[in-house]
């Protein structure tokens, strides 16, 4: 039988970080590679008491709900959001599984082939995926260590004309990098001068080390609520097998999402959606997350510690997210290297896939929120013996 798939799976990759991840399950090998957060401190029996409280409540929570999700939870949240001065009510916010979803249906109702997407370089890889997997053509926007370079930015919206901007403006992952309050001005400023879309990705905006830093986020900035999407999880600040997250924007664009949500899985999981209602109304997550500030400083700072000893490595320190990016020695090629590291033990991410152009094959991701500490020292003094080799 040949299977005579669609012309668009042609463009279907598998994420090099997966690969890696499934290459590792087996052996003793530390992994540095995937964006985990640390399950030392999920908020397991919390977790426990609200899922005993869905059952408590009857077995109609255990029946179909609404596409765009769970009335009472999206009340917390629009509460939530308005403490971050996004302005939004409850039925501008559609629940999606995971934050991953919520990229994917805006682009399933936004992109047709041969559209274009400006994105940073590097920028998060399976978000390169989803706009590939819609035939879309990705086109970068170069970038410096506040955000994109709005000269940049202006030239290339002009030449291409792209159907959205893909941004994530706090801790990006792959690179960490914050941008400063006037980038993201500036490319607000830009996105309404000429009527395109902001696709703001925010997983990691709470995971900052330093709690007072003002990172607005664009979906704050845009006072009209006209030109961003704003999109963010719970998977960093709870868990991630619970696959929440959320997404809210324009009506029209929402509204849209809402039916490409329906044809794609009726709604998320409401038992799910239940449990996180009662984990938010009982328990104190803005304490918890202060708890993840300050526990994943601690690990970021020890491998910080590590990188600063070994020679030819460049870094900048990451002020919040789960990544330091790293630049080798110009001659390392992290790719190869990596089964050398995999054979000592230790596994990290190589940077080349993240790059949407001109790959920098001596770049390299490390996460530091998933290792416990004494895993954290064994796994680098592993990768000091492979890189100084
Ligand atoms: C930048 C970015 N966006 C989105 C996601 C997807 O998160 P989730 O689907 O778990 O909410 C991730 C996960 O690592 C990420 O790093």
């Amino acid at each position: 039988m040949e299977y005579l798939f669609a012309d668009r799976t042609q463009r279907f990759s598998s994420s090099a970080v997966r690969d890696i991840l499934a290459v590792i399950q087996q052996g003793d090998v530390i992994s540095f590679a995937g964006g985990l957060p640390g399950e030392d401190f999920f908020p397991t029996q919390q977790l426990q008491i609200a899922y005993e409280k869905v059952f408590a409540s009857g077995k109609s929570t255990l029946q179909y709900g609404v596409t765009e999700g769970y009335w009472p939870l999206r009340e917390l949240l629009s509460e939530r959001m308005k403490t971050k001065n996004i302005k939004c009510t409850p039925d501008a916010v559609l629940m999606t599984t995971g934050s991953q979803q919520a990229i994917d249906l805006f682009s399933r109702v936004m992109l047709s082939r041969g559209d274009i997407v400006l994105t940073d370089n590097p920028t998060y890889l399976a978000a390169l995926q989803v706009f590939r997997s819609y035939e879309a053509e990705v086109y970068s926007v170069q970038s410096d260590a506040l955000g994109m370079d709005p000269a940049d930015l202006e030239m290339k919206i002009m030449r291409y004309h792209p159907k959205f901007i893909y941004v994530v403006p706090n801790f990006s992952n792959p690179d960490g990098k914050l941008w400063s309050l006037e980038r993201r001005e500036l490319l607000l400023e830009l996105a309404q001068k000429y009527d395109v879309l902001i696709l703001e990705d925010d997983p990691y905006g709470e995971i900052r080390f330093d709690p007072s830093a003002a990172c607005p986020s664009l979906a704050s900035l845009d006072q009209a609520r006209s030109h961003v999407l704003y999109t963010s999880t719970f998977s960093k600040t709870v868990v991630p097998a619970l696959r929440s997250g959320w997404i809210t924007g324009p009506s029209p664009v929402m509204r849209m999402i809402a039916q490409a949500k329906q044809a794609s899985d009726l709604h998320s999981s409401s038992l799910d959606q239940r449990a996180l209602y009662f984990l938010l109304r009982d328990f104190n997550l803005d304490t918890h997350i202060r708890m993840l500030q300050t526990e994943y400083k601690k690990r970021m700072t020890m491998m910080r510690d590590f990188l600063i000893r070994l020679p030819g490595l460049r870094f900048v320190e990451p002020q919040g997210g789960m990544f330091i990016w790293v630049k080798a020695m110009d001659e390392l090629d992290m790719t190869l290297l990596l089964t050398e590291a995999i054979s000592h033990g230790v596994a990290y991410v190589p940077g080349a896939p993240f790059f949407v152009e001109n790959p920098q094959n001596n770049t390299f991701r490390l996460n530091f929120t998933h290792s416990s500490p004494e895993i954290l020292q064994l796994g680098m003094s592993r990768l000091a013996s492979v890189i100084t080799a």
